[in-house]
């Protein structure tokens, strides 16, 4: 053997030892609306698909109390949802649904009204259950719309909120009262607004900083415009279709738009977190909290 093939053997039989780097955890952003039917639950599982084609891994929670919405987009029907799992019929594990889309989804059902009233031991027992969950990068949390005591702890216990808003003057007011209901309990919760359903960019712009002028100005905070969406037929037809727009059509309108938000989004700066709130444990024990205390102070 020459010296070559005696080095390239060496390598070749030497194991190789990579520093796998410490994975950090899961950032958790709620998506929310102060009006309902704003779009949430379209934005949510169509960033979600945009966030898993950027070699994300991202688990979507159904937190909406209302129809099970999401399942309905991607055209599925779950068998269980985290209803059994609160039950102890089923584990967290096996209720999670993998999708052809490459995300992960847990079915909401009442899940989440119920979370709020479990005795200790069973929450503790979710919590460990949802600690087990290491493996991703994104969590995304589609809430129902409004300012009740569930979506205000499902939003404040995450690490960020993104609020969809319409032009619809009814949904900028209300998205106003939610950003008021939200950073009264914590003025630094970071925040960002994404525009739905704009005619076009100008419109879009346009409600951005109405949103964020009148936050600014009677609240004096400010929450970040992360993008608009243009209102298009294609995701109209892709409701229709059962099929969410992102795997329909790449290239369509709703679709640029969302590659874009995306992109911002990976590029933003992660909130620092506390190790109390990391990772989905983490999340479920601050929710606890939340909606206990927020129960006390009536919302
Ligand atoms: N960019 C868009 N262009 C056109 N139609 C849209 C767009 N985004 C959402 N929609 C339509 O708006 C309707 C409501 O969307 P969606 O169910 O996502 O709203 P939501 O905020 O989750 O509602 P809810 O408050 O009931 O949970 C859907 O029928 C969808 O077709
Ligand atoms: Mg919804």
């Amino acid at each position: 053997m020459d010296q070559a093939a005696g080095l390239r053997k060496l390598r070749e039989d030497t194991p190789v030892v990579r520093t796998v780097p410490k994975k950090t955890s899961a950032r958790i952003i709620a998506i929310t609306s102060g009006k309902g039917g704003v779009g949430k639950t379209t934005f949510a599982v169509n960033l979600a698909i945009s966030l898993a084609k950027e070699r994300q891994k991202v688990l979507v929670l159904d937190g909406d109390l209302g129809l099970a919405n999401i399942n309905v987009i991607l055209g599925i029907i779950p068998k269980y949802t985290l209803y059994h799992v609160i039950r102890g019929n089923k584990s967290l594990r096996e209720i999670i649904l993998q999708t052809t889309e490459g995300i992960d989804i847990v079915p909401g059902a009442n899940g989440y009204a119920q979370l709020a009233d479990l005795d200790s031991l069973s929450r503790e027992s979710l919590i460990r259950e949802f600690s087990e969950l290491e493996e991703y990068d994104f969590i995304i949390i589609d809430t129902g719309a409004g300012i009740s005591v569930n979506v205000i702890s499902l939003v404040l216990a995450a690490d960020e909120g993104i609020i969809v808003t319409t032009p619809e003057p009814t949904s900028i007011t209300d998205s106003y009262g939610l950003i008021k209901s939200i950073t009264q309990r914590n003025k630094d919760f970071p925040l960002s607004v994404v525009i739905n359903k704009a005619k076009d960019e100008l419109e879009g712009k346009k409600v951005a900083k109405r949103v964020i002028d009148i936050s600014q100005k009677f609240l004096n905070v400010q929450p970040n415009e992360l993008g608009i969406i243009y209102k298009d037929e294609d995701v109209e037809k892709s409701i229709l279709a059962q099929k969410p727009f992102m795997t329909i059509n790449s290239r369509s309108k709703a679709s640029e738009c969302m590659i874009k938000i995306c992109n911002t989004l990976l590029h933003s700066q992660e909130v620092e977190k506390s190790d109390e709130t990391i990772g989905l444990g983490g999340y479920l024990r601050k929710f606890f909290n939340l909606s206990d205390a927020n129960k006390v102070t009536k919302i």
